[in-house]
């Protein structure tokens, strides 16, 4: 976006190209982000290669109900695009540009942040040096050093941990199913998702401390049936091509911004990921800081850049409180006395699915609130 409009600005990637092009992520991109990605002229191959869907299924006590998400919303639809696949498009595009795109280049620590020319120092091939500029963005992840970096008398944070986290593979089977399905069963939550007309994308819930060594490729398709079995559905297997931990976790940290220092994405907040509202929340954070940037750069007007934090962390609580609402209607607590929990879950499936209203509320949080 700065590219585009002629801002200079050098871009730090403490890993390498073939990591971060490689890297599997969630692959659910709302339309806003779609929009946004054709504004920066990154959208080609994602119109070309994406899955629109315009529903899900939610697949409760072994029988499917589809939520009509674009009859729900007024046309809208979500895009299934793997995250790392826009991570390949945007490199490409800022390689075609030219602008500097420093890989293996990690930021080691942030000075002056409350002055005029604040400063990141970071270590390459070359050795250690500092980047002196105007403004920083770090868009640098939970464990990055942006967040860090604020004053800690004025960083506050809050969060939730979940007893669970997500087993994921990707699997070289056509997908069973035309659209998403998010399985409640009690054996635990199953997500049946997909990549291409060739490839399946599937999580199961496992314990938060499960080891990817448990878990050999025939003991996850037996998982996977046994969760999603449905009479007259059947899943269809295929070589296993990769498979990952991923932990669950809710994370807001606020404000977002503090001098010439501004957080987006992970670095400020982190959502579990059922729902794939973390690459849109990033990708909204960042519209809204190139847009201030814009402002104040080319028109001297500052007040979109003063905004910044309240304007993000207003959609940010709005997909913790979804993301935290989905993962806790899915997915099997490990401690239920008596099955209240479970009993719980299937009321609020039953009424999601059987009020109009109910399912509309689910289905404009998942294809995105734009603006709160
Ligand atoms: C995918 C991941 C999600 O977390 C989700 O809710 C839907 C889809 C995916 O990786 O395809």
């Amino acid at each position: 976006m700065l590219d585009l409009h002629g801002i200079d600005n050098v871009v730090l990637e403490a890993r390498s190209r073939d990591y971060v092009e490689h890297r599997q992520r969630a692959g659910l991109i709302e339309q806003a982000t779609v929009n946004f990605l054709a504004e920066l002229g990154v959208d080609e191959r994602l119109r070309r290669e994406g899955l629109v869907h315009g529903g899900i299924e939610l697949r409760f006590d072994g029988r499917g109900h589809r939520i009509a998400m674009d009859e729900l919303t007024g046309g809208r639809t979500v895009t299934i695009y793997a995250q790392t696949e826009i991570v390949k498009d945007l490199i490409a595009a800022r390689l075609q540009r030219g602008g500097p795109l420093l890989f293996d280049t990690e930021a080691l620590a942030l000075g002056d942040i409350d002055g005029e020319r604040p400063r990141v120092r970071a270590c390459g091939s070359e050795g250690e040096f500092d980047l002196e500029c105007e403004l920083i963005a770090a868009c640098d992840g939970f464990h990055g050093i942006g967040r860090p970096g604020m004053p800690p008398a004025l960083l506050r944070s809050a969060g939730h941990s979940y007893p669970y986290a997500w087993l994921g593979i990707l699997a070289e089977a056509p997908p069973s199913c035309d659209e998403l399905i998010y399985c409640h069963s009690d054996r635990g939550f199953a997500l049946h998702s997909m990549r291409s007309p060739e490839v399946s994308r599937l999580y199961l819930q496992v314990a938060p401390d499960a080891r990817i060594e448990d878990w050999s490729d025939q003991r996850i398709w037996e998982e996977l049936h046994l969760r999603l079995a449905q009479d007259g559905w059947s899943l269809t297997e295929g070589p296993v091509l990769e498979k990952g931990i991923t932990p669950m976790r809710s994370f807001v940290a606020w404000p977002m911004r503090h001098g010439r220092l501004f957080l987006a994405g992970d670095a400020a907040h982190i959502v579990p990921p059922t729902g794939a509202k973390g690459l849109n929340l990033a990708a909204w954070d960042v519209h809204i800081l190139g847009e201030a940037i814009l402002a104040s750069f080319e028109q001297g007007n500052d007040s979109l850049l003063d905004a910044y934090s309240d304007t993000c962390l207003c959609r940010v609580w709005r997909a913790q409180d979804f993301s935290y609402w989905m993962t806790t209607m899915l997915h099997a607590e490990p401690e239920d006395p008596g099955g209240y929990s479970r009993r719980l879950q299937l009321a609020r499936l039953a009424y999601v699915c059987s009020s109009e209203s109910a399912a509309r509320s689910l289905a404009e949080n998942y294809v995105g609130i734009e603006r709160i």
